[in-house]
């Protein structure tokens, strides 16, 4: 997928997509490679990236840092999508806009920002000025502390009353595309049919337009990290120690480098 345009096209075409989370210029050019249809810097990465315990730490800079990565290892084969970092996006029209300017001109094609309530009127004017506006709903860890935790959201019917609506509205300020984190399948089944854009889940079941993870969850990086929504997809933190090992171990042997790896 290169623009906007394609998200719709899989939307009306009724076909699954996918979206990972990529935060550097070496796994940006593997996923350019991939079947995978776009990547989005998260910012997580405070988490994956720089070991923080929360995605509070993330800001503009970073964001722009590794969003530029990310564009020169994808070059134009990727849509990529730059996460606006928590509060950049609400303290006002004029340093909402510059920070979507910052993580744009860093190579992102779109932004994608948390919550409903109070971005309606900054969606709409970011996507009146040319920049496309991803939404993200349900769990949305910028909130961790007012939610009261990583928690699936919209568990009674007045929360998943508040979630559809406000998805509605991200759709009629001009969102092309809207993330639903950790909600019940059956609501996000409702929010995907409800909405001509699509929805990309995570941890909101089958039902959702695509799909996203991040990164090293997907490649089973973090030891001990299962919550009930990951599938990992390759035994990373254990085929990375084994490779880890297997050098130290030929070089304390004295087996590696031989005449072979030598000048
Ligand atoms: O920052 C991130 O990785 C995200 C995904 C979990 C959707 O927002």
């Amino acid at each position: 997928m290169k623009t906007i345009i394609d998200f719709h096209n899989k939307k009306t075409k009724k076909e699954k997509f996918t979206m990972v989370t990529c935060y550097d210029y070496t796994f940006a050019k593997i996923l350019a490679e991939s079947d995978v249809d776009c990547l989005l810097v998260g910012d997580s990465l405070a988490n994956t990236m720089l070991g923080h315990s929360t995605t509070l730490n993330a800001t503009v800079n970073i964001m722009t840092l590794y969003t530029g990565a990310v564009a020169r290892g994808a070059g134009d084969k990727k849509f990529i999508v730059g996460d606006m970092p928590f509060m950049s996006y609400r303290k006002g029209l004029t340093s909402s806009m510059t920070a979507a300017e910052k993580i744009m001109r860093a190579g992102a094609h779109a932004i994608k920002l948390e919550g409903g309530e109070g971005n309606y009127a900054i969606v709409k004017h970011m996507v009146g000025s040319g920049v496309p506006v991803m939404g993200h709903l349900g769990l949305t860890p910028q909130a961790v502390h007012q939610l009261g935790g990583f928690k699936v959201q919209g568990r009674d019917q007045k929360a998943q009353q508040k979630i559809k609506e406000e998805a509605l509205r991200l759709e009629d300020s001009g969102a092309f595309c809207v993330v639903l984190e950790c909600v019940p399948s059956t609501l996000a089944q409702e929010i995907t049919a409800a909405l001509d854009i699509p929805t990309i889940g995570i941890g909101a079941g089958p039902d959702t337009d695509g799909q996203v993870l991040v990164l090293q969850d997907l490649l089973g990086m973090t030891k001990g990290f299962r919550p009930k929504f990951l599938k990992t997809y390759f035994d990373g933190f254990n085929n990375l120690q084994s490779a880890f090992n297997a050098y130290h171990q030929e070089v304390v042997q004295g087996d590696f480098p031989t005449e072979k790896e030598s000048y």
